[in-house]
């Protein structure tokens, strides 16, 4: 039986319309438009580069005819310029909207630059968006944004206070775009990603997220690092699940927009359990890495527990069951050795 995400697709494919995503020589941005040229549409990109990587959209070049490929339109420009993104939304249907800066240790060094980003820049892009009537606005919101909230799973309509000044970012944007519903009917949906993960997550900076960096770290023999005592949970979720939740949401029936969705697989793993995965995926390819981790102090802003409930996203999107953590790594892991070769 066809799910709603392949009929989509197939609908896509027979129709290509034109998107924006912003944010897209990034790791989800750069994961989206590959999809989305590979289903023959128009993308036009924006981006600063500011955490992202021109490799980034070298790759997806590779990845795609070169048909493909000369129907993606590059905007270097930055979303805190409402020039740039009124220029980027001009005579686009969706938008899929992922600039931002990540990262709750990066706000909390810099709070100021992570909410004119996160904030500024989002109001740009709604404004932008708003003002050339786009069929439907999709935003990157957060799992951050159930802050000290103890429940588990995570649903969407209870939530706790915000741990770190990018989680306020993040639900910022969530009141944002409730309020141009009722302000203007321009109705904005956010996905709340949980820990994403698969090709082209940057392993190397401070802020680099956990799974890329215990790559990294495995491969060139060094130290890898558990904040806290490795009971620490996340439900990590595969890259593709959250094309697939994007492309669902772009293409919802009315009902179902101007509301928030969880992105996720539904599911716990602790970092001692990712360890041994991502240790014994590498083994699987001949990496062979044999330190014990090394355990230091908690993180500030890190919640404890995270797990989300996807029901709301089946129900109203049909989100369909996603790629398994184990299966993501497998994916995952060969792409890193493979990077890591090419760039010696
Ligand atoms: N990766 C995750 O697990 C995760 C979890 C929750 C939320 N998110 C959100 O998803 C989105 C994408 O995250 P990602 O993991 O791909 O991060 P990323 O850093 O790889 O991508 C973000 C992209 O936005 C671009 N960007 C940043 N500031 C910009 C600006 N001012 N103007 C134009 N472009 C700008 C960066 O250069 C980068 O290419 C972000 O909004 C992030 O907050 C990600």
């Amino acid at each position: 039986m066809t799910n709603r995400y392949q009929a989509v697709c197939e609908q896509l494919r027979a129709r290509p319309v034109r998107w924006l995503i912003t944010g897209v020589a990034g790791f989800i941005g750069s994961n989206l438009l590959e999809s989305l040229l590979k289903l023959d549409q128009e993308v036009v990109g924006l981006d600063n580069f500011s955490t992202g990587h021109r490799r980034n959209l070298d790759e997806v070049s590779c990845a795609v005819t070169p048909e493909q490929w000369s129907r993606f339109t590059f905007i270097e420009g930055d979303i805190r310029n409402a020039n740039d993104c009124q220029a980027a939304v001009r005579g686009v249907t969706h938008v899929l909207h992922q600039a931002a800066l990540g990262s709750v240790p990066r706000s909390i060094h810099d709070p100021v630059t992570t909410d004119q980003v996160n904030i500024g820049g989002f109001l740009n892009m709604l404004v932008a968006s708003r003002d050339e009537n786009v069929s439907s606005f999709t935003y990157a919101a957060s799992s951050s944004t159930y802050g000290d909230h103890p429940a588990l799973p995570k649903r969407e309509e209870h939530i706790g206070r915000p741990l770190s000044p990018y989680a306020v970012t993040k639900y910022v944007n969530e009141l944002y775009a409730q309020v141009f519903g009722r302000c203007y009917g321009f109705r904005a949906t956010g996905l709340r990603y949980f820990n994403v993960f698969g090709k082209r997550q940057d392993p190397n900076g401070p802020y680099a997220a956990v799974i890329p960096k215990w790559i990294a770290a495995m491969m060139s023999g060094e130290d890898v690092f558990i904040n806290g005592d490795g009971e620490t949970s996340r439900d990590f979720c595969f890259v593709d699940n959250a094309v697939q939740m994007n492309l669902l949401a772009a293409t919802a029936i009315d009902e179902a927009r101007g509301d928030v969705y969880n992105v996720a697989l539904g599911d716990r793993t602790t970092l001692d359990e990712l360890y041994s995965a991502v240790r014994d995926t590498l083994a699987d390819h001949g990496v062979e890495y044999s330190r014990a981790p090394v355990y230091r102090p908690f993180r500030a802003g890190d919640v404890r527990h995270s797990q989300a409930s996807v029901d709301k996203a089946r129900a109203m999107l049909g989100y369909a069951d996603g790629v398994w953590l184990s299966d993501g790594i497998r994916i995952a892991v060969p792409w890193y050795i493979e990077s890591a070769r090419a760039s010696q």
